[in-house]
């Protein structure tokens, strides 16, 4: 389990002078360079606030002169459009291992299209939901979380960080009512998504890092930015 470390002393040399470009023969900031790609993912349950933090760090990170790229599951892709109907309009007949199939669909081209490549080019790639999403929302929905894991495993890379935005049951529900005015939530829903956030509790894995959703937007926002920095810094990802 991640767990939350404070490492602020790590970070401040890493926020640029805001005025350094000027001796650059360019006269633009000079962007960092990595020696490797790294995979950052925001997860949660619906209401959490990672859509948030995922943007932030995206910003503070560009504005830092890193090369980053914010994407999102589900995608805009055809399978990413099908899975957004499906979740909107109501799952009519479709049951939750093909449900499973169309994420792992939209996933895979999400990998081949931009995770990968993105990686490859050594830019920081932030997700705002990945398969953690499946575990916990199909898992929720009776299809065996190893089983889920296993076949995610077969093609997605994991993850450098990933950032689990946890918050009280029935929180999420609650902030989602009052700040989208979606009328939503049944009984039924209020019990699916406890479900959902009981399996991300269970989650195990070296590199989570659990964050409290009840926190301000700008604490977690620095927690974030001070443990992607930290991690770049303690792995010597930093080429220059
Ligand atoms: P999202 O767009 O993040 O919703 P919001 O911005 O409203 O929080 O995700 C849409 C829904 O898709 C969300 O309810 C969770 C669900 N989902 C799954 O069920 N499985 C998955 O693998 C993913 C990525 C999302």
């Amino acid at each position: 389990m991640g767990g939350f470390k404070r490492t602020s002393f790590l970070t401040r040399s890493l926020i640029p002078d805001r005025n350094s470009g000027k001796n650059e023969p360019t006269g633009l900031p000079r962007m960092h360079r990595l020696k490797k790609g790294v995979l950052i993912v925001f997860e949660g349950v619906d209401g959490a606030g990672k859509s948030t933090q995922a943007r932030l760090l995206y910003e503070r990170l560009t504005k830092a002169q890193f090369e980053a790229e914010l994407s999102k599951e589900p995608t805009e892709g055809t399978w990413g459009k099908k899975l957004r109907k499906l979740i909107k309009e109501g799952r009519g007949d479709v049951g939750p291992q093909e449900e499973l199939e169309w994420f792992i669909k939209d996933r895979f081209q999400h990998v081949e299209e931009i995770i990968k490549p993105g990686l490859e080019k050594n830019k920081i790639i932030i997700l705002d939901r990945y398969y953690f999403s499946t575990i916990a929302y199909q898992g929720a929905l009776g299809v065996d979380p190893r089983e889920i894991e296993k076949r995610n495993g077969e093609f997605a890379p994991e993850p450098n960080l990933l950032f689990l935005i946890e918050i009280p049951p029935g929180a999420g529900i609650k902030r989602i009512k009052e700040s989208r005015g979606k009328e939503t939530d049944s009984f039924e829903r209020e019990s699916y998504l406890l479900r959902v956030s009981q399996i991300f509790h269970s989650l195990e894995k070296p590199f989570i890092y659990r964050l409290s959703g009840e926190e301000s937007v700008q604490k977690l926002s620095d927690q974030t930015w001070e443990i992607t920095t930290a991690h770049l810094k303690e792995h010597n990802l930093i080429e220059r």
